[in-house]
């Protein structure tokens, strides 16, 4: 079993450079499964999920070619299978992205239901209308059972569609699903990531016919064909450099992250001016820091679709709330269970209570080290950073959830001049016994 294993109180220094997109390389390459060609993929990150979503995308048959340094040529014009059944598909979410395009494709398409971070229900009833809407029937929400989703359509037809929440899931396999269907479709009340309009562009570099990604009404006109035959370059990770810009305002460091977008950064850079630090945009990095002796200031953070305060960085948010001076909330409004690591940030001497969706932090926090784990993707992140400013030692379990979603963390981490290492270790090694969950 594989920990990370922290000495904290080193102030991060220099910089660290973001990298692709997970959750938007997971949407293109179920994208790619649309193509009548080759296409090929940049600055793909080397994560766990990416090469979950890869070995699932060659069982279908599709051929993939590593060309090094995170570039991939993606060739599915071999897919024989409407059928996306390894068990793969059930350890992470975005496989369900196949639904949309082995639909749009096959006009039929058969999966396991999808896995993913365990933080309360995570229905896919959206996802299922909308394929209704475009023409598809099958299986219905109240009939998964077996835990297999079975879908076909005589034809796939545009349609007019209203997400009553507003889904990045749904509006994205909406989006695969209709862009081969005849005529055109609407999404309203989509949501408006920058992984949306990724995906989005990658489809129109391709030959597709999207319009209006990025707001929250899309436009997408089928196309018979989409010849693919292009390279391109997935856009930085938001939360990757969310995470980092944290690590920096955690450790009082001093921290230019580069290679990101910095206007998707937004949401997160008012919260940190707000809360005293110094924020120095450039073009493509924006750099964390803070007076010597300036108090970190409490402040309120709600999780919203974007351009909101994203879900994905709450959890490392909160840790970094564990260190204002007085009384901060975090107030989780995407998912109904997001607070689940909050025991591990207590054991590390947080004073944290949480009432609903509303956790309510006291500060600041002297953190220790201890042994946690790593409830979910981002809640490890949240872990490795209360480990980079906790006194002693954090050793952090299911370090394969943090895997996941961060490339490299331990060379980037230790660039900046952290002390963190990957090592295996057996569950007896570790003092407080570790949870599997
Ligand atoms: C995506 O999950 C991300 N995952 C999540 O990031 C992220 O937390 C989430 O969007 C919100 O931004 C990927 O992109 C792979 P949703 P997704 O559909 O698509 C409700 C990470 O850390 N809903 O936008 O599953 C749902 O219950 C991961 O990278 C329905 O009601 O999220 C939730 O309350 C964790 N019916 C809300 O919508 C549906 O059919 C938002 O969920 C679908 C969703």
């Amino acid at each position: 079993m594989s920990v990370y294993k922290i000495h904290g109180g080193i102030p991060l220094q220099g910089e660290v450079s973001v990298s692709g997109s997970k959750n938007a390389v997971l949407g293109i390459l179920a994208a790619a499964m649309l193509l009548d060609g080759a296409c090929i993929l940049e600055n793909v990150p080397d994560i766990a999920d990416v090469q979950a979503m890869l070995e699932i995308c060659e069982t279908l048959g599709a051929i993939i070619t590593p060309l090094g340094g995170g570039t991939y040529k993606i060739d599915p014009t071999n897919i024989s299978t409407h059928e996306a059944t390894h068990a793969k598909v059930k350890n992470i979410r975005a496989s369900y992205y196949l639904l949309g395009a082995l639909l749009s494709r096959f006009k039929k398409a058969t999966m396991h239901m999808p896995g993913g971070c365990n933080f309360g229900t995570r229905p896919i009833d959206l996802h299922l209308k909308g394929f209704s809407k475009l023409g598809a029937r099958g299986t219905d929400i109240s009939d998964l059972r077996d835990g297999t989703i079975r879908i076909v359509a005589d034809k796939l037809r545009g349609a007019h569609i209203f997400l009553d929440v507003v889904s990045v899931g749904a509006t994205i396999n909406i989006m695969l699903a209709a862009t081969r269907a005849d005529g055109l479709t609407t999404i309203e009340n989509a949501a408006k990531e920058p992984h949306i309009v990724d995906v989005a562009n990658f489809l129109n570099s391709m030959g597709a016919n999207i319009k209006g990604a990025g707001t929250d009404t899309i436009r997408i006109k089928g196309v018979p064909v989409l010849p693919g035959g292009y390279s391109y370059s997935i856009i930085p990770d938001q939360i990757e450099a969310g995470t980092y810009m944290i690590a920096a305002a955690m450790t009082r460091g001093d921290v230019t992250v580069k290679n990101l977008i910095p206007k998707h950064m937004e949401p997160l850079t008012a919260k940190l001016m707000e809360m005293g630090f110094d924020i120095f945009e450039g073009d493509d990095s924006i750099r964390v820091t803070i007076e010597e002796c300036r108090p970190i200031e409490p402040v309120n953070f709600k999780t919203m679709p974007y351009p909101g305060f994203p879900t994905d960085l709450q959890p490392q948010a909160t840790a970094l709330l564990c260190l204002a001076k007085g009384m901060s909330r975090m107030h989780e409004n995407v998912w109904d269970n997001r607070f689940q690591y909050i025991s591990e940030l207590q054991t590390m001497g947080a004073n944290i209570s949480v009432i609903g969706r509303v956790a309510l932090v006291s500060g600041p926090s002297f953190l220790h080290g201890a042994n946690v784990v790593a409830m979910d993707l981002r809640a490890g992140a949240a872990m490795v950073l209360a480990g980079l400013v906790a006194t002693g030692e954090t050793i952090i379990s299911s370090a394969y959830r943090i895997d996941r979603g961060y490339e490299h963390i331990v060379e980037k981490l230790t660039a900046m001049g952290a002390q963190i290492e990957r090592v295996e270790e057996d569950a007896s090694s570790c003092q407080r016994p570790l949870v599997e969950v």
